[in-house]
């Protein structure tokens, strides 16, 4: 983990509201993983003070070097639209990699990947690293659910060899018409899986949990919370588990990937 001022190599619309972002990071990338985030302070002035979290969507490599990173992020209040006004050449104070990864174990070959609305960047960044592993899967299915056409960000970034690709939205206007775990579930019912991986918001990955253990499939979930510091020191970020030691987990320092039969939901 490093803290660095970066520069922002593009910063492009995505979609409606969206924008994925490109950094130039001087050293710390090379071994992130998908499911880690970095805090962006997104402006030099002190406001707003605190650094906003971001999923990776992506590493930068040039001639096999990890030069960069890139994020995805909505436009959701201050902090995030100083971000979407930043143009090419600007600088940023970024501290990353932070938190925990997606594990998918070498054993596994039927994998599903679940992803809602601003829940695409480390799907992405999973789906991607998949491609570079060797000895591959048999069956990738990825599932994205949005309430309209409009929250469907980086979906052809999944038209990748292996993968299969189901889209759903809320209101019908693009893909399947219904939410994303109705598709997820009627594609359990019909073959098996050995792992679930999912990000999204915290409804659908309840869902997501409970169709899982359902069928007694091995569940990953990314979950997203407020964080102030992103090191564990504010203890804005805790989340409810099972352990046997604690009720109480942090999303930075102990997730933000965590096996969901783990968290009190
Ligand atoms: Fe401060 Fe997690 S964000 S402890």
């Amino acid at each position: 983990m490093t803290a660095q001022d970066t520069l922002v190599l593009w910063n492009r619309p995505a979609a409606a509201g969206y924008y994925r972002m490109g950094l130039a990071c001087s050293a710390g990338f090379d071994n992130a993983r998908p499911g880690q985030f970095v805090m962006v302070r997104t402006g030099n002035d002190a406001t707003p003070l605190l650094r906003r979290p971001f999923s990776l969507l992506g590493l930068i490599r040039e001639a096999d070097r990890v030069t960069g990173i890139e994020i995805l992020f909505k436009v959701v209040g201050k902090g995030t639209r100083q971000l979407s006004r930043c143009r090419k050449g600007d600088r940023l104070s970024v501290i990353g990699p932070l938190g925990n990864a997606f594990l998918v174990p070498d054993t596994c070959r039927q994998l599903i990947l679940v992803a809602g609305g601003v829940g695409v960047p480390p799907i992405r960044f999973l789906a991607q690293s998949l491609l570079e592993r060797k000895g591959g899967l048999n069956r990738c299915v990825v599932f994205i659910g949005g309430r309209t056409r409009e929250d469907l960000v980086c979906i052809t970034e999944f038209d990748l060899p292996g993968f299969l690709l189901d889209v759903s939205t809320d209101d019908g206007s693009q893909g399947r018409q219904g939410v994303v775990t109705r598709s997820l579930e009627a594609a359990l019912d019909a073959g098996p899986a050995d792992l679930i991986c999912a990000c999204g918001p915290m409804g659908m990955l309840k869902a997501v949990s409970a169709i899982a253990a359902a069928r007694s499939i091995p569940c990953q979930v990314s979950i997203e919370a407020m964080m102030a510091c992103g090191m564990g020191a504010c203890l804005g970020c805790a989340v409810g588990v099972n352990d046997d030691d604690s009720r109480y987990r942090h999303v930075c320092v102990d997730g933000p990937v965590f096996d969901a039969g783990r968290l009190r939901w």
